[in-house]
């Protein structure tokens, strides 16, 4: 295949041949390490995939889910986060279920390369590393998959629970030890508990290779930044989870559209206050012939995270895997984030997010 590098040779025939276009820029050009792993520069995140209650889930939508990650492998996206916890009610669970048949029954060699990132829930009766090992064990069968690239603890209970925090550490030293994963890493911890679990797991002898933080144009503050940096300084990877604002940043809603659910409640009080950034977004997108989406995930992977975003229907996966492959220039950067500073609305952090 040629890569755009080289020239073609051009056929002197009368017909010519057909070329085959890829879709989307091939992301394997922008491959990241993530411990022992390489990723495509993004991944696509599923907590949607069987939560009907934020997100409108139904069953009869798990065949397009199901085509949205086939094209997304086949398009080079080896990364995939979910948790243990996703899923409503008696669907608790489902997103594993789903990445674990769809991983099973997706034919072609790209199959060996996906990484699955899952998330362990701090729940309050998991109270020693055995349990957390359990729960490892119950991921690996809903995935069908014999090892977990990346298992994180989805957050830290330093906040209400200072005591189970050592359970929590201590169960993903235990997962690793029994190379049950690949990497592990933390999900929802501030600068101070960041430093803390790593210097706890780097005594084990078990590295941190991860942190997710919401990390979006809408969630750009101190903490994310701190965070940022400490990632750096110690090889840790920042995965940027809601990027789009949970849709926030596509441009599609307005006061007057609002999605339907709880969603609403919180794009009603935040919208309004998103006008210089989402004009600032249109209008970057529309000289470089990009979609907002595009470029509000595109923000990330410059801030140099892994954005994952989510998504629900083959078009929007089509359309963010145009994310990757092309970066914005440091001056789109700069004018993006004066926007964002200037927006004077934010997105609420996480209530499981500690300092
Ligand atoms: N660690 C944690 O505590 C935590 C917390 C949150 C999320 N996460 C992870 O991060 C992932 C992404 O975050 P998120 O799902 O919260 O939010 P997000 O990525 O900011 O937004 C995703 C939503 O935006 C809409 N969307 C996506 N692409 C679009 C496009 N091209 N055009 C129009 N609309 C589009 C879809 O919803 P609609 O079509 O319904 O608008 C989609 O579900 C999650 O799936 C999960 O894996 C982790």
């Amino acid at each position: 295949m040629n890569g755009g590098s080289t020239p073609m040779a051009v056929s002197m025939s009368r017909t010519p041949p057909m070329i085959k276009i890829p879709r989307v820029f091939w992301p394997w050009q922008q491959k990241v390490k993530l411990g022992p792993m390489t990723l495509s520069p993004m991944g696509f995140g599923t907590w949607a995939w069987g939560n009907q209650l934020l997100w409108g889930y139904q069953e009869s939508m798990d065949s397009e889910l199901q085509q949205i990650f086939n094209l997304a492998v086949d398009n080079g996206i080896n990364l995939f986060d979910t948790a243990d916890s996703y899923g409503t009610g008696k669907l608790n669970g489902q997103s594993e279920k789903l990445l674990g048949r769809f991983i099973s029954e997706f034919e072609g060699e790209a199959r060996n390369n996906i990484v699955i990132a899952t998330k362990f829930a701090a729940y309050p009766w998991r109270l020693t590393p055995n349990q957390f090992v359990n729960a490892c064990k119950s991921s690996l069968g809903r995935l069908q998959i014999e090892q977990i690239g990346i298992a994180q603890l989805h957050w830290s209970t330093a906040n209400y629970a200072p005591l189970q925090e050592r359970a929590l550490w201590d169960g993903l030293v235990a997962m690793y030890d029994k190379g049950l994963v690949q990497a592990v890493g933390v999900s929802n911890y501030g600068p101070k508990q960041l430093l803390k679990i790593h210097d706890y797991l780097k005594e084990r002898g078990v590295p941190l290779s991860s942190a997710q933080v919401q990390f979006s144009l809408l969630s750009m503050g101190e903490d994310q930044m701190e965070i940022k940096s400490i990632c750096d300084s110690l090889g840790i990877r920042v995965i940027a989870y809601s990027p789009l604002g949970l849709g926030m940043l596509t441009g599609k809603y307005t006061p007057a559209n609002l999605p339907r659910g709880p969603r609403s409640f919180l794009f009603r009080q935040i919208i309004p206050g998103l006008e210089p950034l989402l004009v600032t977004l249109k209008e970057i997108a529309r000289k470089r012939g990009k979609t907002i989406p595009q470029v509000a995930i595109n923000w990330c992977i410059c801030k140099g995270t892994i954005p994952i975003p989510g998504v629900k229907s083959v078009k929007q996966a089509e359309e963010n895997l145009g994310a990757v492959g092309w970066k914005l220039r440091p001056s789109e950067l700069d004018e993006l984030e004066n926007a964002a500073r200037d927006s004077p609305a934010k997105m609420i952090q996480n209530v499981f997010q500690t300092s």
